[in-house]
């Protein structure tokens, strides 16, 4: 397999990072994942606006213009011998060099980021998962105030989600205050009485391009939809919950905390909404 890191395609046996990269030390660092089709980007450019947000966010200078990542993931894509792709960015505030404290929280100077990419066979829910949907557990969303950033400092997403894994489920539904927030790594919309509605974006959630995608296809094509704070009690007296990512697409939740969500089976509109996303993913495989 291909990677990239630092300016080279390499074999992944060779890339290498020191184990003072800020990345490794601290997770100082952001990334990005972009879904590829029959070997196009879905929604590069979008990918790369969120990246460059991550960035402005932790305060690092982006490596690249938009026309460079462009190029160096064009590449990357065409490098692999499978069609549908996940491809992982990666940039952190890279290693100190000789003279700098090789572990001090303070930025180093003049250093330059570490940047890594590579790809792997895409794997999105398939048709017979979509029918069945899957169930979700609740948790109190204790993750900091910058979720809107999409760092690789990812423990408390990854403790959140392993209560989910640990009772056989695939997504912890998150709630700050009452509210609903989003995934452990996806977005969360609910539906009642036929209208879609997603939390409005902000730092407490990480505003997915697949979210950005159903609330354009919802315009798009009627579907009465709204961005406003959601409650708990709206959470568990919805119709329909989904959650949304690159890789779970539109993945209805027929089960939260042992209860049925609705009808306890995948909803109307989610059926019809992940219809949708798959046209308007043709179309974007013709370009
Ligand atoms: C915390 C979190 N929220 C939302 C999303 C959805 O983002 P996207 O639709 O861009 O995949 C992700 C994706 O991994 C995520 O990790």
């Amino acid at each position: 397999m291909s990677v990239y890191l630092n300016g080279q395609f390499l074999p992944l046996a060779d890339a290498k990072v020191s184990v003072l990269d800020r990345g490794f030390v601290y997770g100082d660092g952001v990334y990005e994942l972009v879904p590829v089709y029959s070997k196009k980007p879905f929604r590069l450019d979008e990918h790369l606006r969120r990246l460059q947000g991550s960035l402005d966010g932790i305060r690092l200078a982006n490596p690249h213009t938009t026309d460079g990542w462009r190029e160096l993931i064009l590449r990357l894509v065409e490098l692999q011998d499978f069609a549908d792709q996940s491809l992982y960015i990666q940039v952190t505030r890279g290693t100190p060099v000789e003279g700098q404290p090789p572990r001090d929280h303070a930025f180093p100077k003049g250093v330059p980021p570490t940047v890594f990419m590579f790809s792997q066979p895409l794997l999105t829910s398939t048709p017979a998962q979509k029918a069945a949907g899957v169930c979700a557990v609740s948790a109190v969303d204790n993750r900091w105030l910058r979720c809107n950033i999409k760092a690789i400092s990812l423990l408390a997403n990854i403790l959140l989600r392993q209560q989910a894994v640990d009772v056989d489920c695939a997504e912890t539904v998150m709630l700050r205050d009452g509210f609903l927030t989003e995934g452990a790594a996806s977005n969360l919309f609910v539906v009642k009485d036929g209208v879609l509605r997603a939390p409005p974006p902000s730092n407490l959630m990480l505003t997915g391009v697949t979210y950005d995608v159903v609330l354009e296809l919802a315009a798009a094509n009627g579907i009465p939809h709204e961005m406003r704070a959601i409650t708990e009690a709206e959470v568990r007296g919805a119709d329909e919950l989904w959650m949304t990512s690159s890789t779970k697409e539109i993945m209805a939740i027929v089960k939260l905390d042992g209860a049925p969500v609705g009808a306890g089976v995948p909803g109307p509109l989610a059926m019809r909404m992940d219809g949708l996303y798959q046209t308007f993913k043709l179309q974007v495989m013709r370009v």
